[in-house]
């Protein structure tokens, strides 16, 4: 069984649910990786998880494609929906679950929900003049139809007057409750630049919004039909929304959304996520989500990423990365340098590389190395004996005796009254870890960990254990000083890998095979795959910590070092 700590609530992280239309690309990667660096760290925190991502099917464009293609649309569909599938099996993604909005589980409870609002009255037939953008799907407001010269923001393609007769949703009747929930943060619109652009529009005023679409003669039979009414369907967009409720609105899930949810997207779709989705469910007396986070865009090579560029990073490309570099490495490229908050980011070949060589071969990677060849070379391979890591200057202690060392050795030491208190640091980085993890700011808690290994580094710089392993004969306690070294070495990185795990959980299983720390993953345990909480996990020399005659095998560098020259790799494209 997973120990989880009770005192959390359950935590529920969910993707967009992704077009079927076309296969994936790495914006789709993007998000889900985000959720999933999320979902591991909350895990590894103790709390108990659920991760959800999918696939949306019922979009027109979905039976156009596949029409295209000589395909039924759910024949296309289940093409698509099992590249999304493979995609994510590739990037070693851990959701707990995969929804199709083609499944009976979702369509029932869709239309469940629909009739509810139906017999509520917050549905009701009427007629609808409006800008539709059918690229998207969507229909826009007159200001932004105008910003945009009546063309798509999203593609440029001319928008369409659109009179129907359709179901609607009272979404005016919401727009005070929904400015006061996002106003005082009880529905976190985040990053900051999201929540400001959603309630300027609010405040704008908010009109009902269609939730059906009449059937046309020649349409595709696609789609779910709005309750009592079969010449209308329902909306795409609705029904898509409330797959974040179908599957968990069940005894066992039931917890997930009592928890604390946390809606993931890019900005493209955040009013869908941040006012309509809220509303609906406010409507259905459902609580809200927790937080809803809209990420920026990745560009590739300084442009937009259109179909007619044909600049898509496809997953192919991935791939070869992948190969090259490893997938670890390129899932920590993609989270640390992704558009997390709300600037756009670029997928750049020469800043893949920058990033990899400074933050993985030249850090986690030389460092993991460097320590295990010492405690090889020295130790036989053995952790020797454990240390509280604290490194003052008083005479006689294993600093002191580090830097005599280093003074027998004729070099100078910079500043002989510095003093090292790793544990303390390395606790301190774990609790900046959590907070960070608590605001999604996923950069800040990887950094926690590669603050650690920095300052292994330096401490390593600073004692000089290799000078000082010269010397251990002519040194009263040279060997005391030396394992005190090297254990804290090993612990404060066996702690930094525990930090670093969520974006790159194989390197790290890696990293606990060579150094003997399985104790730490329990391979039963489905839900955080380790044993206890980082509380317990990351105490310094605790019950997990490493231990005196513990094996440290060298095993391979976790990353080996890459050429700033090299090209990039070449990806065999997709047809
Ligand atoms: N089906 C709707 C979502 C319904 S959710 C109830 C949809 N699908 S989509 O296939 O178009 O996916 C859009 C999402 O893909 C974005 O919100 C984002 O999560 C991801 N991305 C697509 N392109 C992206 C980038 N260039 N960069 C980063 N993420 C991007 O909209």
């Amino acid at each position: 069984m997973p120990t989880q700590n009770t005192n959390q609530k359950p935590y529920y992280i969910t993707t967009p649910i992704y077009y079927v239309n076309d296969r994936p690309h790495i914006g789709h990667c993007y998000t889900t990786l985000i959720a999933d660096v999320a979902a591991r760290a909350q895990r590894m925190i103790g709390r108990d998880v659920f991760f959800l991502t999918g696939t949306d099917e019922h979009a027109e464009k979905v039976s156009k494609t596949a029409a295209e293609n000589g395909k039924t649309p759910m024949e296309w569909a289940t093409i698509n929906a099992d590249r999304f599938k493979e995609a994510f099996a590739f990037m070693n993604f851990s959701h707990d679950d995969f929804v199709r909005t083609t499944e009976d589980r979702h369509k029932t409870k869709a239309v469940e929900y629909i009739q509810q609002l139906l017999d509520q009255g917050d549905i009701e037939l009427g007629d609808y003049e409006g800008w539709y953008d059918p690229s998207q799907e969507e229909y826009l407001t007159e200001m932004v139809a105008k910003e945009n010269d009546y063309n798509s923001p999203v593609t440029g393609k001319p928008l369409e007057k659109r009179v129907e007769q359709n179901y609607f949703f009272k979404l005016d009747k919401y727009e005070g409750w929904l400015c006061e929930q996002i106003e005082t943060g009880a529905i976190c619109v985040a990053p900051e630049a999201r929540k400001n652009e959603v309630l300027g529009r609010l405040k704008q005023g908010l009109r009902k919004v269609p939730v059906s679409r009449k059937i046309k003669e020649g349409d595709a039979d696609w789609g779910i039909k709005m309750p009592g009414d079969d010449e209308h369907r329902i909306y795409v967009w609705i029904e898509a929304l409330c797959n974040y409720l179908t599957i968990v609105d069940n005894d066992e899930r039931q917890k997930y959304w009592d928890g604390e949810v946390v809606h993931l997207m890019a900005k493209d779709i955040t009013w869908f996520h941040a006012i309509i989705w809220p509303a609906m469910l406010h409507a259905l007396g459902k609580k809200v989500p927790e937080m809803v986070y809209a990420h920026a865009y990745w560009i590739a090579e300084g442009k937009k990423m259109s179909k007619s560029l044909g600049n898509f990073i496809e997953i192919d490309l991935l791939q070869a990365y992948a190969e090259k570099y490893s997938l670890d490495a390129m899932r920590w490229f993609l989270t640390t340098q992704g558009p997390l908050g709300a600037n756009d980011s670029d997928f750049a070949h020469s800043r893949f590389i920058e990033v990899y060589n400074a933050d993985l071969a030249n850090s986690v990677g030389n460092s993991t190395s460097r320590v295990g060849n010492m405690f090889n070379k020295y130790f036989d391979g053995k952790v020797k004996g454990r240390c509280n890591g604290e490194f003052g200057f008083d005479n006689g202690s294993s600093l002191q005796t580090a830097l005599t060392a280093l003074e027998n050795a004729g070099k100078k030491v910079d500043d002989p009254d510095r003093t090292y208190k790793i544990a303390e640091f390395t606790q301190q980085a774990v609790d900046q870890a959590g907070e960070a993890l608590a605001s999604m700011n996923l950069d800040a808690m990887l950094d926690a960990g590669r603050s650690i290994v920095r300052h292994v580094d330096e401490f390593i710089s600073y004692s000089a254990p290799f000078t000082l392993a010269k010397q251990l004969d002519t040194l009263d306690d040279g060997e005391h000083a030396l394992s005190s070294i090297l254990y804290s070495c090993g612990e404060a990185l066996r702690i930094a890998s525990l930090l670093l795990s969520p974006a790159m959980p194989e390197k790290m299983a890696e990293l606990w095979g060579n150094w003997n720390c399985n104790h730490l993953v329990d391979p039963d345990d489905c839900n955080s795959g380790f044993v206890a909480p980082l509380s317990e996990l990351a105490q310094w020399g605790g019950e997990y910590g490493l231990k005196p005659g513990q094996t440290i095998e060298k095993g391979a560098a976790l990353f080996m070092r890459a050429d700033a020259k090299e090209d990039a790799p070449e990806a065999e494209r997709i047809s």
